[in-house]
C-alpha cells in the first residue's frame, strides 16, 4: 500500500484483517516511526485495535522503503493523496506519477499496480506509460479500484461496501483484485459451536442482521455480510482452508 493516509492506513489494515499480508509505505519518516510504536496518526474509531491486532498476526508492517514490499507484491495499490491544484481546483496527480515511477523501478514479476486515489479518468494509462517508461520489462497491469469510505466510519465503509469497484478488462488482474477481496465473499454459514448458547446468538443476531439488510435494501447476494458481522466465526483467508 504505497501512501499511509487515511485512505491508504484503512485500507491496508482491512486487507491485513482479511488474512493478506499488506506492507504500508510512507515518505513521511515520522509517521511510519509512530505507527510502528502503535501511535494511529489519525482519529478512526477500531482503527487502533484493527491496525495493533494485525500488526501482532504478522500481517501487517510499515516501511519507509518501497523496494522489497513492491518486489514481492502481486498487487501495489497507490493511495497516495490528489489535493486540488491551485488556481483551476483539478486534482494533482503529480504524487500518484511519482508515485508510479518509484513502484516501477522495484518491479519483479507479473504485478498489478492499482490506483487507489481519486483520480480523474485516463490517470491508469498515465500510470502505465509512466512505469514501463522508467522500466520497460515491466510485467504490469494497472487497474484502478477507487475508494468510497469516509472518514468516521472507514473501517464499517469498507468491509461492508454497498459496491467495489475494479476498473480492469485483463484476466490476471480480475484474478489478483478477486483473490483480494474474496473474504467479502466468502458465502459461509457460521460454524458449529459446542454451545449450544453461542448457536442460539449466533442465529438470532443472524436473523436481527438479515432483517436488517431487508430494510436497507442491500441486496441478498451480499454475502460478505454475514461474514462480517461475525469475524470470530468465519476463517480467515489462508485458514482452514478459506482461501483466497
Ligand atoms: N480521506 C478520505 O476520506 C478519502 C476517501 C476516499 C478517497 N480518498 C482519496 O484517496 C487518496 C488518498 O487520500 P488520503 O486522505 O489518504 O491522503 P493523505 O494525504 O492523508 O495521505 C497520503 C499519504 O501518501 C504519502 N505519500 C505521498 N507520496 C508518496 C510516495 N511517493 N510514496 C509513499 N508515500 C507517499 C504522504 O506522505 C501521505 O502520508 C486521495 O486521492 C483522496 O482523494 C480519500
Amino acid at each position: 500500500m504505497i501512501g499511509t493516509g487515511y485512505v491508504g492506513l484503512v485500507s491496508g489494515a482491512c486487507f491485513a484483517d482479511f488474512g493478506h499480508h499488506v506492507t504500508c509505505v510512507d515518505k513521511d519518516g515520522d509517521k511510519i516511526a509512530s505507527l510502528r510504536r502503535g501511535e494511529i496518526p489519525i482519529f478512526e474509531p477500531g482503527l487502533d485495535a484493527l491496525v495493533a491486532s494485525n500488526v501482532k498476526a504478522g500481517r501487517l508492517d510499515f516501511t519507509t522503503d518501497l523496494t522489497a514490499p513492491v518486489a514481492e507484491a502481486d498487487a501495489v495499490f497507490i493511495a497516495v493523496g490528489t489535493p486540488s491544484r491551485r488556481g483551476d481546483g483539478h486534482a494533482d496527480l503529480s504524487y500518484v506519477y511519482v508515485a508510479a515511477r518509484e513502484i516501477a523501478a522495484a518491479l519483479v514479476g507479473f504485478t498489478v499496480v492499482v490506483t487507489k486515489s481519486t483520480v480523474p479518468i485516463g490517470t491508469g494509462d498515465e500510470v502505465e506509460r509512466l512505469i514501463h517508461e522508467t522500466n520497460a520489462s515491466a510485467d504490469v497491469v494497472v487497474a484502478s479500484n477507487p475508494e468510497f469510505l469516509r472518514e468516521g466510519a472507514a473501517i464499517r465503509d469498507f468491509k461492508f461496501p454497498d459496491r467495489i469497484v475494479i476498473g480492469t478488462s485483463d484476466e490476471r488482474a480480475r484474478k489478483v483484485l478477486g483473490d483480494v477481496y474474496r473474504p467479502l465473499s466468502l458465502n459461509q454459514p457460521p460454524r458449529r459451536s459446542r454451545r449450544k448458547g453461542r448457536c442460539r446468538r449466533a442465529g438470532s443476531r443472524a436473523r436481527h442482521r438479515a432483517r436488517q439488510s431487508h430494510r436497507l435494501q442491500i441486496p441478498a447476494c451480499r454475502t460478505g455480510f454475514r461474514r462480517l458481522v461475525f469475524p470470530e466465526r468465519y476463517p480467515r483467508a489462508g485458514e482452514d482452508g478459506a482461501g483466497p
